[in-house]
């Protein structure tokens, strides 16, 4: 058997279309576009070739973009000031922070400055309690395109055993949570699990999200199950994911690297940031 390739980029493209129709509504309603401001600090090229895409994407969906690029040795007091000048600016609805910022900030604490009405990343501890306890919350991109391709595999996913590997705020965290409220039972494995096999044996549904070139064994896997790889390793010869390629011959459905999450990351922080607007107009 060969497994299913879900296909993220087809799925992204689609929520794209949708977000563009729901951002020139809210255009047409509020007389301005939504407003998304990405921050990067620092040249890292992995993190510069993503901020340009997400700037391409936002004005692409029909939505203002303000990019700010500041110098790898920003000040903490300074990237604070424009976090407070953003969270004040009546043209901007989302707020990004790209990460990781470099080591002499304190990553936290800027997270934790950005108004959680603008937290397009949902990475505010407000909106990860909200998440957690089942309120309305801005929810992390990777995590919920994750669960946006879940539930178009699985309509029902009610009661389905669903591993999650890996523990991030960024997407394990969150991925637990939301797999949890669509109430899968839900287990989290990690760097310190004694036995990562013997949970992912059971799983129907397994996310990988540690950021290990090819760390998921076919011989994990329960035959049919459907496997989300997040990961996206460069290694000479191009970007792997987590999950070796055989893993394709023993699963029922699995998403690509490239061409599975990746695509869904932006198009869901467009979402977002149409969502944070329309709730901020509201
Ligand atoms: N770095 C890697 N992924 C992300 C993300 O989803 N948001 C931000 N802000 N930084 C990232």
């Amino acid at each position: 058997m060969t497994a299913r390739l879900i296909d993220g980029k087809a799925f992204a493209a689609a929520l794209r279309d949708r977000v563009a129709t729901a951002a020139a509504a809210f255009t047409q309603a509020a007389g301005r576009q939504p407003g998304l401001a990405v921050v990067l600090v620092g040249e890292d090229p992995a993190s510069s070739v993503y901020v340009r895409s997400k700037g391409k994407a936002t004005l692409a969906a029909g939505m203002a973009s303000f990019e700010h690029r500041l110098p790898a040795d920003t000040t903490q007091e300074t990237l604070v000031a424009l976090v407070d000048r953003l969270n004040a600016d009546p043209a901007v609805d989302g707020i990004l922070v790209q990460l990781p910022l470099p080591r002499h900030i304190d990553e936290r604490a800027v997270i934790a400055r950005v108004d959680p009405d603008k937290d397009v990343d949902g990475f505010h501890p407000l909106n990860a309690g909200r998440l957690a306890t089942g309120l309305d919350a801005l929810v992390p991109c990777t995590p919920l395109g994750c669960l946006m391709l879940l539930r178009d595999v699985h309509p029902h996913l009610a009661g389905l055993e669903a591993v999650v590997i890996g523990r991030s705020n960024i997407v394990g965290k969150p991925m637990a949570a939301l797999l949890l409220q669509e109430s899968c039972t839900v287990t989290t494995v990690h760097s310190r699990t004694r036995d990562v096999m013997a949970h992912v044996r059971m799983a129907d549904i397994v996310v990988a999200a540690v950021g290990i070139p090819g760390f998921v064994q076919p011989e994990w896997i329960k035959p049919g199950a459907t496997v989300i790889d997040v990961g996206i390793n460069r290694v000479e010869g191009g970007l792997v994911g987590d999950v070796d390629p055989r893993v394709a011959e023993v699963a029922g459905a699995i998403t690509p690297v490239p061409g599975g999450v990746g695509p869904m990351t932006i198009a869901v922080l467009l979402r977002n940031t149409v969502v944070a607007a329309s709730r901020r107009a509201g």
